[in-house]
């Protein structure tokens, strides 16, 4: 019966090789899944308020003082460009983290208003047109109180280009940001007998 034995073997054998081939594919879908869930995501990190004094407020002073005078070096314009560029990329962050308290339509609009108004300077910046960016950065200034009105937050930001030179910048209500709570106090150490008083039993 040689035809028959070699038809048994192959009943073992396509199994065996059917295995050998999807054993190792079987882990892989596991894996794949994985990667699905742990594909990276963004996701925000920093709160609003780093965000303003770390990327908005700085890059906003450097234009105010940058556009005071015509300027006359390629390096200084483009600076001007990257720091218009930054807080324009600050307004994709702001996107992507609408307080809960607020409306989220409007919170999205005014940061998409932040990152075109930043934009459009970036381009007066890259033209080289004084002008332009001046008119730009007051925009910009206007585009960053419009939502800080709308937020209710007690921050009033003013480019040199209206008449008060300079930025006014009022710190945010102490009831924005709370005082932390004062340490307690240690317990007075215990005072040593004073030497001058004799002992009254003595
Ligand atoms: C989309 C809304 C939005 C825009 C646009 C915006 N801000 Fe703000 N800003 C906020 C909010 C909300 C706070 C309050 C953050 C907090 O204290 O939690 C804030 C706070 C601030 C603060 C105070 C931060 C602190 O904690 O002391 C400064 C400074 C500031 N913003 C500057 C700017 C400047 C400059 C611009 C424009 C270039 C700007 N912001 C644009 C929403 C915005």
């Amino acid at each position: 019966m040689y035809q028959g034995q070699r038809w048994t073997r192959l009943f073992f054998l396509v199994p065996a090789m059917a295995l050998v081939v999807v054993a190792p594919a079987v882990p892989q879908i596991g894996l794949l899944k994985a990667r699905i869930a742990s594909k990276p995501r963004l996701e925000p990190i920093a709160e609003i308020s780093v965000l303003m004094k770390g990327i908005n407020l700085p890059n906003l002073r450097g234009l105010d003082r940058e556009l005071r005078q015509r300027p006359t070096s390629a390096d200084a314009w483009s600076n001007i460009r990257g720091q218009a560029l930054l807080i324009a990329e600050n307004g994709n962050l702001l996107m992507l983290r609408p307080p809960r308290k607020l409306d989220e339509e409007t919170w999205l609009a005014r940061a998409r208003d932040l990152r075109t108004v930043a934009a459009q300077l970036s381009e007066s910046a890259a033209a080289r047109d004084h002008e332009h960016s001046v008119a730009g950065l007051k925009e910009l200034a206007n585009a960053c109180n419009r939502c800080h009105q709308f937020a209710k937050v007690d921050v009033q930001i003013t480019s040199f280009a209206d008449e008060q030179p300079g930025l006014r910048y009022a710190p945010p209500s102490p009831l924005a940001v709370p005082e932390p709570p004062e340490p307690p106090k240690p317990p007075a150490p215990p005072r040593p007998p004073s030497p001058s008083r004799p002992d009254r039993q003595g």
